[in-house]
């Protein structure tokens, strides 16, 4: 029998902005949920991009002074880097500047329209462009600021081309009562419920006054309204438009879109509105997540209080970030982001719990039975009984997607095992009886098991040191997981694998003396009088984080155009160093490589290797940037090449 599908996406990330917590988080719920799925039997397909058209983007790259495409293809780098070390299991990415999906938006836009549906009109409103949306004057906070951003609107007017809204009021209404599984949690049901009943207005679907967009078509002045653009992703992704349907017949409609609590209404009412006006089957769920503050405040670039993820797996991996954003937050509700509160789950539950109890009862498999599991196993006890009941509270919770209680249940299981060995004290048994006692072999039959099937529980959220722990059982990744996760599955007799640390004990003091660099303390932050004042602050850095900034100057020995770049020069720079650094620098408009050469350059030389256009570039040159036009910096006599920067 053919297996079954699951469809699952995460939103599309605006370019406009580097990775932070709050995007990595929606992700690593997708990736978790797709691991979980696929060891249900499902056939998954996982869709993950990036939404690079629209007027963020578009002054992002103004800012930048680079074109909007070049922005998009350094940042895209920086997701692509980051879903990797993540260790994020997606079947597809997709780029909304690809062909590919302007050809599913063509066609997306050319039913609605044979439906009726579209029309040209004038149009005026209050715009905020984070949102990149319209606000009725009621729906303005106070003094006019956007209700989710808090910052100034501006007053649009123009002739726009219209979607015909209205006209699906009543239709999407008796759709969330037929499927009120539509939209979870149903807090948000009645959010949106509440939303549509008061009147659905006709929504404009083109802009004339931005130019980075997909061509309207029949209306070449027009750029398609970007989250018409950024929604048709879900099926322009599966061929949705081309001559390859296949996966679009195989996998449409999306069994589950994980979105941010924030970006609900155009999932739940333009989204399904459209697919309707085209005659296409609605997703089977949305489910909007809640937000990771920090301080109070929703994580956001324009707030200016990120929390960037490299810090965190630098210092511990993925795997201790991916379980602290599952287990922190009851998905569906808001959650505090802090330092505090990461160490101490780290060392609680996994360096105590998880590693340490793992440890201890391999440790005692290894000294008394040579590095193998026990003979003999057992099928009547209280880690069993145990271990029934909280797996069936995991897959209840995972189902449901309640990572926070399935990950609650598992741990409890550790807990039950880790009493089991203090009352048992198989060490006193083995003095006894040796090591050939059948009571000894259950008892820690019993320990490994409860370790093995926290472990297969564990699998979705830490797919890393899981299955590193599973090897140090002697055990192989699991298939399917109703199999793993029935009692008795630990084979007896089995030779253990290698002894291996996994969450070693993070010392706060020292994490604190580091992670403090980057970022002020709490009586610090609690002393500024005001939140901009602490976002000053917040901006300050000591002397310390500049040291690690290693600056030196260089001499450009080569320098030629990146191909099919107007603005990349490639340059192999002598530092010092035994070979010379390959560096790329968006200066080409205003520099020709000939005069490049010879010339000293500041660079810092400490910076993460990127991609840009295909080319490899180790380090960055420094320049001044005024209205886009840089000027690079230099010394004001020869230095020789290597000297620091200070
Ligand atoms: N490009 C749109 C989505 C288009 S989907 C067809 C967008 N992009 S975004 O980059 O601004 O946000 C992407 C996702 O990250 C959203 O689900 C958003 O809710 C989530 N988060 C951004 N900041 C967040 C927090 N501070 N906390 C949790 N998630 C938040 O919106």
């Amino acid at each position: 029998m053919a297996r079954a599908k699951f469809y699952l996406t995460t939103p599309i990330y605006y370019v406009n902005d580097l990775p932070h917590i709050g995007h990595i988080y929606t992700t690593v719920v997708a990736d978790t949920v797709a691991r979980y799925k696929r060891l249900c039997g499902y056939d998954v397909y996982f869709l993950t991009g990036t939404d690079e058209h629209g007027q963020n983007v578009e002054r992002a790259a103004q800012r930048q002074g680079i074109a909007p495409k070049e922005l998009a293809d350094q940042v895209v780098g920086r997701y692509h880097e980051l879903w990797q070390t993540l260790g994020i299991t997606h079947d597809d990415f997709i780029r909304t500047t690809e062909p590919r999906h302007a050809q599913g938006v063509a066609a997306l836009i050319a039913r609605i329209r044979e439906r009726g549906d579209i029309y040209l009109a004038r149009h005026s409103g209050w715009y905020c462009s984070s949102c990149e949306a319209f606000y009725t004057e009621k729906e303005l906070g106070e003094g006019g600021l956007c209700p989710t951003h808090e910052k100034p609107t501006e007053w649009h007017e123009e002739e726009n081309l219209f979607f015909r809204l209205s006209a699906y009021q009543e239709r999407l209404l008796e759709h969330f009562r037929q499927h009120p599984e539509f939209i979870r949690p149903a807090s948000r049901l009645n959010e949106v419920v509440r939303f549509v009943e008061g009147g659905l207005k006709d929504l404009s679907i083109s802009r004339v006054t931005l130019t980075w967009g997909i061509p309207f078509p029949e209306h070449p002045r027009h750029v398609v309204y970007v989250w018409l653009d950024a929604l048709t992703n879900y099926i322009s992704a599966l061929g949705f438009g081309s001559e390859e349907e296949d996966k679009f017949a195989r996998f449409w409609p999306a069994d589950l879109h994980l979105v941010g609590k924030d970006i609900l209404r155009f999932h739940c009412v333009y989204w399904p509105a459209f697919l309707m006006s085209a005659g296409l089957p609605l997703p089977r769920q949305v489910w909007a997540h809640g937000w990771w503050l920090k301080d109070d405040k929703k994580m956001s670039k324009s707030v200016g209080n990120v929390v960037r993820p490299d810090e965190l797996l630098r210092r511990f991996g993925a795997d201790p970030l991916r379980y602290f954003l599952l287990r922190e937050m009851t998905f569906g509700n808001d959650a505090s982001f802090s330092d505090e509160a990461f160490l101490k789950r780290y060392n609680s539950d996994l360096a105590n719990g998880l590693g340490n109890t793992a440890a201890r009862v391999l440790a005692m498999a290894r000294r008394y039975f040579a590095g193998r599991t026990p003979a003999t196993s057992c099928t009547a006890n209280v880690v069993k009984d145990k271990a029934e009941e909280v797996v069936r509270r995991y897959r209840e919770a995972m189902d449901e997607c309640e990572f926070h209680r399935a990950l609650e249940a598992a741990w409890e299981l550790l807990a039950t095992v880790d009493g089991y060995v203090n009352e048992k004290a198989p060490w006193a048994l083995a003095k006894r009886e040796g090591s050939s006692s059948p009571a000894l072999q259950r008892i820690l039959y019993n320990c490994l098991e409860g370790v093995r099937l926290v472990a297969t529980m564990g699998l979705p959220a830490m797919p890393q040191a899981c299955r590193a722990l599973l090897a140090q059982l002697g055990e192989g990744d699991p298939l399917r997981l109703d199999v793993a996760l029935r009692w008795g599955g630990l084979a007896t007799d089995q030779a253990l694998g290698e002894e291996e640390l996994l969450f070693p004990r993070a010392d706060a003091a020292e994490y604190f003396g580091e992670a403090r660099m980057s970022e002020p303390t709490m009586t610090q932050q609690a002393s500024a009088a005001t939140t901009a004042a602490a976002a000053e602050v917040q901006s300050l850095i000591g002397i310390d984080e500049f040291a690690r900034m290693k600056l030196v100057v260089g001499t450009v020995k080569v320098a030629e155009r990146v191909p099919k770049s107007s603005k990349l020069v490639r340059m192999e720079v002598d530092l010092g160093e035994p070979a010379l650094r390959q560096i790329v620098a968006g200066i080409g408009t205003h520099y020709a490589p000939e005069e490049l050469v010879g010339r000293q350059v500041v660079v810092v030389a400490n910076l993460k290797p990127a991609m840009l256009m295909g080319v490899a570039s180790n380090g960055m040159v420094l320049a001044a940037s005024e209205g886009g036009a840089p000027r690079l910096l230099s010394v004001d006599a020869p230095v020789a090449p290597g000297t620091t920067v200070r």
